[in-house]
């Protein structure tokens, strides 16, 4: 919303109880492709630049204002963020009023529910033109949903103007028909919402206070076009309207919210150039980058992660956390664990797991290996079923390999060791003490033979 905008401010509604996810996790904190479903959400906002954003929480919700705090380390937002406690979970006009002292200071406020993260920024950015241009007491997005139930309907006079927004629990037959709904979010002149939060009377079977309710207030106040509707448009944005604007009540509508913005992440990675084999079969989160050319072959999992230019992820790999250079080939079934970083040319193959290593240029790990807490140098090869035994229940080592060192089959690397450059290793060896450079390291018993 730029500087000369400041006086916008946005204000994230998350204190609700969230009773049909049926879960102990706040709904603004369940995982979303990769990341809490409130993260989104901050991403969104931070595009926008607001001047401050108020976050309304539950008192439970503690965990969820860590949480926040933990994520937002390098974001522009990060001094401008202020946490509302909400104390009972009695609405969202309830939640809203209990930002009263936030709003105060301010004179427009964007509202957005924290279970809404797939909104893009454009959409926003768009709606609060909208605003601007007609400078009403309040504008609501809405959108057309096929199947409207659960959404509160947009309720229209003849001539097109916004008179309420009816609930579902509330709405007779006849506004169950209608397909315009609200999404949920809203720009507010705040001196107007701040003239009517305090007249909105509890109802339903729950007892709460509806923010909704404040459509019909405010156009009482006057005859004056006092609220419109700014329709989301098909196609506005990346996707279509429901794909931005559905809210996440459930677990079940959390899996449709996953699946959508999956695609949108993968669409976006085949514009640039990567190939995906299977779309339908392949998980890649919001926080990982891939370089062209590269390919994803199908039942690929990566989050957190950057993979460089023509490397081949095949079949099965679990990616996380992890840095993948150039000309890379990976699996089928490789696992790469935090802070594995796989060097040009190199290979993790079959069965391979890494973890917190470094695997250097050219460097092979190609069958049944288990690598963790390890350097290893240019062009090393390591044997099928090698492992470096890291852990000896208490503490983790390091194993350090140098240069074109050829490990062999079925070797145990007992850390804390170092294998230096040129070395080899003979197949079966358990290797406790640093083996010197260019010489060949055998630890095994000698085959013996005994007579039947
Ligand atoms: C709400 C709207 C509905 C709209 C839909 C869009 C109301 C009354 N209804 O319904 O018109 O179509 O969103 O998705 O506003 N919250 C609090 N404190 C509370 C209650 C809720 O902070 O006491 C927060 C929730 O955490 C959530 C948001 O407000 O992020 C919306 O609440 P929710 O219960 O999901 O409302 P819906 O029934 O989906
Ligand atoms: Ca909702």
């Amino acid at each position: 919303m730029g500087a000369k905008n400041s006086k916008f401010s946005v204000l994230i509604v998350a204190a609700g109880k969230g009773t049909r996810m049926k879960s102990m996790l706040p709904k603004s904190l369940q995982p979303l492709a990769g990341q809490p479903i409130i993260a989104h959400i901050l991403q969104t906002a931070e595009k926008l630049s607001p001047s401050k954003v108020g976050i309304v929480v539950s008192e439970k919700n503690g965990l969820l204002e860590k949480q926040v705090r933990a994520n937002i380390k390098n974001w522009s937002l990060k001094n401008n963020i202020e946490f509302i406690v909400q104390y009972k979970a009695d609405g969202t006009a309830s939640a809203v009023k209990c930002a009263s002292s936030f709003l105060k200071k301010h004179k427009k406020v964007l509202i957005l529910c924290g279970d809404t993260p797939l909104l893009e920024s454009n959409t926003l950015l768009n709606f609060k033109k909208d605003f601007c241009k007609h400078q009403p007491a309040c504008s609501i997005l809405t959108f057309d949903n096929k199947n409207p139930h659960g959404y509160g309907r947009i309720v229209k006079d003849k001539k097109g103007n916004v008179l309420e927004i009816v609930e579902e629990n509330h709405a007779t037959d006849e506004i169950k028909k209608i397909n315009e709904v609200n999404s949920g979010v809203y720009i507010f002149d705040i001196p107007s919402l701040l003239s009517v939060l305090g007249k909105i009377k509890k109802k339903g079977k729950k007892q709460e206070y509806y923010l909704t309710d404040a459509i019909e207030l405010l156009n009482k106040k006057t005859l004056a076009k006092h609220v419109i509707a700014s329709k989301l448009k098909q196609g506005e944005g990346a996707s279509s309207t429901f794909k931005q604007a559905m809210g996440i009540n459930s677990k079940k509508q959390l899996a449709e919210a996953e699946k959508i913005l999956r695609h949108k992440i993968l669409d976006k990675l085949m514009a640039s150039g990567v190939t995906i084999v299977d779309p339908d079969s392949t998980y890649i989160d919001a926080n990982t980058k891939i370089g062209k050319d590269t390919i994803i072959q199908p039942n690929v999992y990566i989050t957190n992660s950057k993979i460089g230019k023509n490397c081949i992820v095949k079949m099965g790999c679990y990616i996380v956390d992890s840095k993948v250079a150039n000309k890379v080939e990976l699996g089928p079934y490789a696992h790469l664990r935090p802070q594995s970083d796989i060097r040009n040319n190199a290979k993790i193959g079959n069965f391979s797991e890494i973890k917190k290593s470094i695997i250097g240029e050219g460097s092979k790990v190609p069958h049944l290996s288990y690598v963790g807490d390890s350097v290893l140098g240019k062009k090393v090869n390591v044997g099928a079923g090698a492992i470096t035994a890291n852990y000896d229940g208490k503490n983790k080592y390091k194993t350090i390999i140098g240069d074109n060192v050829f490990v062999g089959s079925n070797v145990n690397l007992i850390a804390p060791v170092k294998v230096n450059s040129g070395a080899k290793i003979g197949a079966g060896s358990t290797i406790t003490e640093d083996v010197s450079k260019n010489s060949l390291a055998i630890a095994r018993t000698r085959q013996i033979e005994k007579k039947p």
